[in-house]
């Protein structure tokens, strides 16, 4: 998407990846909205670092992430032995892989790269197809945020009052977004709408990226505290929720995403509020079958009991907001069963969760 940064307009993929110097570069996100700043890691372990200290999260910018990180560990053995490149493809992989735990996209964009590595013959092959596959994957990902774009944008009616929690917006991706992709595609068709941001405590992604997005957008948008959507709901000021999903089932239609999401859609049932989530193909599991079986990520208690802002001397600075004496509980995720989704919108079009499995030729399910 667009940034202006000082009055200056410039397209930027959340991701990117530089050849020459095999680098992924990355928006570093915990300095948004404050600062905006590309950073370049030198190898497959600070790409891993970058995905666990959330300098870029979001599942298809994470799954893009780790694609390149695949390729950038790949293409920095030496040598031509294939036995043990495969070795060094596999530590990299794992590596990767444990960055984060929720999100499913690493692991499906991981998986296409290293399917396509095996159509080489030789190390300097094996090396190009990787980077060529990473590629690929951040290409689909802006691509099918696109689509289901087009498809969730007939959700919107000028006038609307429009929910989502945390931020699957382009920053969560490669481009575009998920959640944000009908309301992008609907301002792009004429309509004028409002946004509510959930804050999402405890890292604020609703605040600070969501918020960010929108404005840079030019969307009428508000912030409101996590605890302010059944308010909202109850005098009639929600017309419509879509979230994003870090990992959906498809073989059951449950959702997994930013912790709160479970909490809207109760909400949104009860006032019989449409509650949507937008996902392009990487985030379904097609094996999974319950989403008891997804791992939730326990993040560090610190998140809870304090946060990050800017000082008046323009530093990020960490304040400590609960009692000292008290410890937190901070998990990064909740799990939506089906029933309380009215459709999941994809690049294919918006389905009931319950028809995901019954259409999976047309979601890219390989198996
Ligand atoms: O912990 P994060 O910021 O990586 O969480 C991911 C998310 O932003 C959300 O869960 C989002 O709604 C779906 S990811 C596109």
């Amino acid at each position: 998407m667009n940034v202006t940064v000082r009055g200056r307009t410039e397209h930027f993929r959340t991701v990117a990846f530089d050849a020459t110097k095999n680098s992924v570069l990355l928006i570093e996100q915990r300095l948004l909205p404050h600062e905006f700043k590309i950073v370049a890691t030198k190898n497959f372990r600070e790409t891993a670092t970058a995905i666990t200290d959330m300098i870029v999260r979001g599942a298809g910018a994470i799954g893009a992430t780790a694609a390149y990180g695949l390729a950038q560990g790949a293409l920095a053995f030496r040598g031509c032995d294939l036995k043990k490149f495969s070795t060094q493809v596999e530590n990299v992989y794992q590596v990767l892989k444990s960055a984060r735990p929720t999100a499913v996209d690493p692991v499906n964009a991981m998986n296409d790269v290293r399917r396509e590595i095996t159509r080489g013959e030789t190390v300097a092959e094996q090396q190009a197809l990787a980077l060529a596959a990473a590629e690929q994957f951040a290409n689909d990902d802006a691509r099918h945020c696109a689509e289901l774009g087009q498809h969730g944008a007939k959700l919107i009616r000028s006038g609307m009052k429009i929910l989502t929690h945390c931020n699957a917006g382009w920053l969560a991706f490669v481009d575009t977004g998920t959640a944000t992709a009908p309301m992008y595609a609907a301002q792009a068709q004429g309509k004028k709408f409002h946004v509510f941001c959930d804050e999402t405590r405890p890292r604020s992604q609703g605040a600070t990226l969501t918020a960010w997005e929108l404005a840079q957008q030019k969307i009428s948008h508000q912030i409101i505290a996590d605890n302010a959507a059944g308010h909202l709901m109850q005098r009639g000021e929600i017309d419509l929720v879509i979230v994003g999903s870090d990992r959906t089932l498809g073989k059951t239609g449950e959702v997994a995403n930013k912790i709160g999401t479970y909490t809207k859609a109760v909400l949104a049932a009860r006032h019989k509020i449409p509650f949507y989530v937008a996902i392009p193909l990487s985030t379904i599991d097609w094996n999974l079958k319950s989403g008891f079986e997804i791992p939730i990520e326990e993040r560090g208690e610190s998140e809870v009991l304090g946060t990050w802002g800017i000082n008046s001397r323009g530093q990020r600075e960490y304040v400590r907001v609960a009692n000292p004496a008290s410890g937190a509980r901070n998990p990064g995720f909740d799990v939506t069963p089906a029933e309380l989704i009215a459709g999941i919108i994809t690049p294919a079009g918006i389905f009931k969760p319950k028809e995901l499995w019954k259409q999976r030729r047309k979601l890219g399910f390989a198996g």
